[in-house]
């Protein structure tokens, strides 16, 4: 995200987004690599966007708020294979090979500011890393392509504070500020419509949870036996293998302290 800056600083800008979410915190983390929910979850919001720009001429140049709403409803074949990268404890991103971001329309003399600064080819590398989410296991998540960071603030089992920071890309056109904050606005804020949508999902996951009926969550899809005990590499984006990792590290994390148990737990399968 720095090196997105043609003069290599960041700085915070337009204030914070709090937004109280009522569910519990991993929900929202492993949110974040999800790709099987967005078409669907976010039919009536981003899908509404999709069928409202659709009766335009599809050389129309696209204003940044249909730029931004329209990916979300994008295919399944497009979130499969934008792809996901998996670190040790808990780390992951979504977005190895492209992302919801990867289509937004150039911005003025942004790219001829990053050639300057670090030259075409470093400058093309750069700006060709356009992730999805990046996951800091546990709480720290960050939108590096449109310069945002979230933070999700456990306050109760059920009750998560998510905090928006956007940033100025300093030597960038003011345009890229304006970019992130709508984003934000947009998707993350209590205004928003995209993320009330996941919200809805949280809530209802947060009582189904509280249901006697079934003691498992399954987050098997795409599983592999071959995965147990190093999960580090890339996967297919519908991989649940992200999932998988937070709850392994989370399990880690909770028996640490406990004699006898956290050397147990280590390099145990799923
Ligand atoms: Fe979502």
């Amino acid at each position: 995200m720095v090196d997105r800056a043609p003069e290599g600083r960041l700085e915070v800008a337009g204030g914070v987004l709090r937004y109280m979410h009522d569910c519990n915190w991993k929900m929202f983390v492993e949110n974040l690599n999800d790709t099987m929910h967005p078409m669907v979850a976010h039919e009536s919001s981003a899908g509404t966007a999709r069928k409202l720009w659709a009766k335009e001429p599809a050389d129309k140049p696209k204003p940044m708020v249909i730029e931004q709403f329209v990916p979300f409803v994008s295919g399944y074949d497009f979130f499969d294979q934008m792809g996901v990268k998996i670190y040790e404890n808990g780390h992951s991103y979504t977005g190895v090979n492209f992302s919801i971001h990867s289509a937004y329309s150039a911005v003025g003399d942004y790219e001829k500011a990053m050639a300057a600064s670090y030259g075409e080819e470093r400058a093309a590398r750069i700006l060709g890393e356009v992730r999805h989410n990046t996951v800091y296991y546990p709480t720290l998540t960050i939108k590096g392509a449109i310069q945002a960071i979230r933070i999700a603030r456990p306050i109760a089992a059920d009750k998560t504070m998510i905090e928006s920071w956007t940033f100025r890309l300093v030597g960038a056109p003011d345009s890229l500020l304006q970019r992130t904050l709508m984003y934000s606005r947009l998707i993350n804020a209590p205004t928003s419509v995209v993320g009330h949508d996941d919200l809805h999902c949280y809530r209802a996951i947060q009582e189904g949870l509280a249901a006697q009926g079934n003691e498992w969550v399954s987050l098997h899809r795409r599983f592999s036996p071959e995965e147990v005990g190093h999960l580090a590499g890339n996967y297919d984006g519908h991989s649940e293998i992200s999932m998988r990792s937070q709850f392994q590290t989370w399990r880690r994390f909770m028996l640490a302290s406990m004699a006898g148990e956290s050397a147990a737990v280590v390099g145990e399968g799923a």
